[in-house]
């Protein structure tokens, strides 16, 4: 049986790193396992402008220990006033990794998104004419759609028509969770790749009702039938450059979280390595873990791949009830359960 696994450092293609308190209770988590991470911006104000990202990274630096190498690569919140010019020209100073579409009240803070991707026309145009990734919460919001085929109606009345629209336009279909995305992103060409987090690889939709409602298991897209996840899982564990890791790790306090309306997110940073390792072990591949979490990424926004390396043990750990620094409280993902892996280093 494998003993350790040392990998190229990793990277997480999408985080939720939120802001004052709330940040310092959790950035380290990322920056000791990732090297890098997307940072979603959908803090309230959303992260519109390139002065509100370098603002914004600047805090996410300061909120991290001294000697902390992490790179937080920014994002910007579409709206339907979003500025062509401003995109572009955060783009081309490097502050704009890529830019976050999400539907007008498809999940937490996404009030200022977009009510009509057509509105999006002139800056989606742009995006595709620099080559700046465009990154998908890909939901439709309308209350007629069932939740559990939100995912799936937004490819289709939404995305398909988008790749036919612009062909060049990179685009990544966030935290995948269904089938049909697993199965459009494999069939689509090199421009369209997808992340994946690891609670969409571990649980089904049956976790958010085990014994009554379970508040941690919910986030959004929220978890789906056992035969999305079986194919999500497939697509992760394939090899395919296309998919790769993504945690979504979305903190909210614990009293917000087990409340009569409960936000959607888990918290997964401080064990993401872990719960990843113990999926790629269970299906036979650790081998691809790297693949996934450190080269499939990078090579699609187009980065160098990281120097340097990380190590996991397999040794048991268990994850504590409760995580948090002064009076912010969180549960993380796999609360009480043992894992099966140590991140070292
Ligand atoms: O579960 C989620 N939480 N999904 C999202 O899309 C947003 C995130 C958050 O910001 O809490
Ligand atoms: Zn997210």
């Amino acid at each position: 049986m494998t003993a350790q696994i040392t990998i190229r450092r990793p990277d997480d293609w999408h985080v939720h790193l939120r802001d004052g308190a709330m940040l310092k209770a959790v950035a380290g988590h990322t920056a000791r396992q990732f090297a890098r991470a997307i940072v979603m911006p959908n803090l309230t104000p959303p992260v519109t402008t390139v002065a509100a990202a370098e603002a914004y990274r600047q805090r996410i630096l300061d909120a991290l220990s001294e000697g902390s190498d992490f790179t937080p690569l920014m994002t910007c919140y579409l709206t339907d006033g979003a500025d062509p010019a401003e995109i572009e020209r955060g783009f081309e100073q490097g502050v704009f990794a890529a830019c976050k579409l999400y539907p007008a009240h498809a999940t937490t803070n996404s009030a200022h998104g977009v009510t009509d991707i057509r509105k999006m026309t002139q800056v989606l145009e742009t995006m595709q004419r620099i080559g700046m990734p465009l990154l998908v919460h890909g939901e439709v919001t309308s209350r007629d759609v069932d939740i559990f085929d939100r995912e799936a109606v937004f490819i289709d009345r939404i995305l398909t028509p988008l790749v036919k629209d612009m062909p060049e336009l990179k685009i990544v279909l966030e935290h995948i969770t269904t089938a049909e995305a697993a199965e459009f992103v494999a069939a689509s060409g090199p421009k369209i790749a997808a992340t994946i987090t690891p609670q969409h690889l571990i649980i089904n939709r049956n976790a958010m009702f085990d014994g009554g409602i379970r508040p941690h298991a919910y986030c959004l897209p929220v978890a789906k039938r056992e035969q999305h996840r079986l194919a999500v899982r497939k697509a992760a564990v394939s090899g395919s450059p296309k998919f790769f890791l993504g945690t979504d790790s979305a903190p909210h306090e614990i009293h917000r979280k087990e409340s009569a309306c409960g936000c959607a997110g888990i918290f997964n940073a401080p064990f993401a390595l872990e719960s990843y390792a113990q999926v790629f072990e269970d299906e036979g591949v650790l081998d691809r873990l790297e693949g996934f979490a450190s080269e499939h990424g990078p090579n699609f926004y187009g980065l160098p791949l990281n120097e340097g390396t990380v190590t996991l043990k397999r040794e048991e750990v268990t994850v504590p009830e409760t995580m948090g620094e002064a009076d912010i409280r969180l549960v993380p993902y796999h609360a009480g359960e043992t894992l099966r892996w140590r991140f070292v280093d």
